[in-house]
């Protein structure tokens, strides 16, 4: 079922969302869902509070940096980062809830993620390039933060003008 993705300024984007208790059908049937979503939406992640569901889950359809038809295909419940590299790259970010705004974003160039499958396995994930750059653009989600918050004031601002502006002609059917 493709659900309704929240948008820049929604509440639940900005909530330090909540861990999983139990991993039950519902959670595993939401986690379905929001592959679905994603893959409607063309995106390579997404997490639960971009669906408005403030829980530390989220989804990953990520190429290989070598070969594009290689993917990392995850889904993580209760993610957290264990590790990050002193040495940070700068790479081109978008989101699905601030559709048409792209920035590049200054992050550690690798990292190590702890997480739960939906089978409730432990799973421990050391990634580099695209791959660390989208674990922790989802992970800073579940945190209600987002990568606009890692540009320079002047940057976010003018994201945020073009954002607006995008919006406003949106509402108009322009
Ligand atoms: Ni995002």
């Amino acid at each position: 079922m493709i659900l309704k993705i929240e948008m820049l300024g929604a509440p639940v984007l900005r909530r330090e969302a909540d861990p999983v208790e139990e991993i039950t059908d519902d959670v595993r049937s939401l986690v379905r869902d929001m592959f679905d979503t994603m893959y409607h939406a063309d995106g390579v992640g997404l997490a639960a509070p971009q669906v408005g569901i403030s829980q530390r889950i989220t989804v990953l359809d990520v190429p290989h940096d070598e070969d594009e038809d290689e993917r990392h295909v995850l889904a993580l419940i209760n993610p957290r980062v264990v590790e990050a590299s002193k040495e940070t790259e700068k790479g081109v970010e978008g989101c699905l809830s601030i559709p048409g705004i792209e920035e590049s974003v200054v992050r550690p160039s690798q990292v190590v993620i702890e997480a739960l499958s939906p089978d409730g396995e432990t799973v421990k994930i050391d990634a580099s390039g695209l791959l660390a750059r989208a674990l922790q653009h989802e992970l800073d989600h579940l945190d209600g933060v987002l990568f606009l918050d890692r540009l320079t004031t002047l940057k976010r601002d003018l994201a945020l003008r073009r954002w607006r502006k995008s919006r406003v002609t949106a509402a108009d059917g322009a």
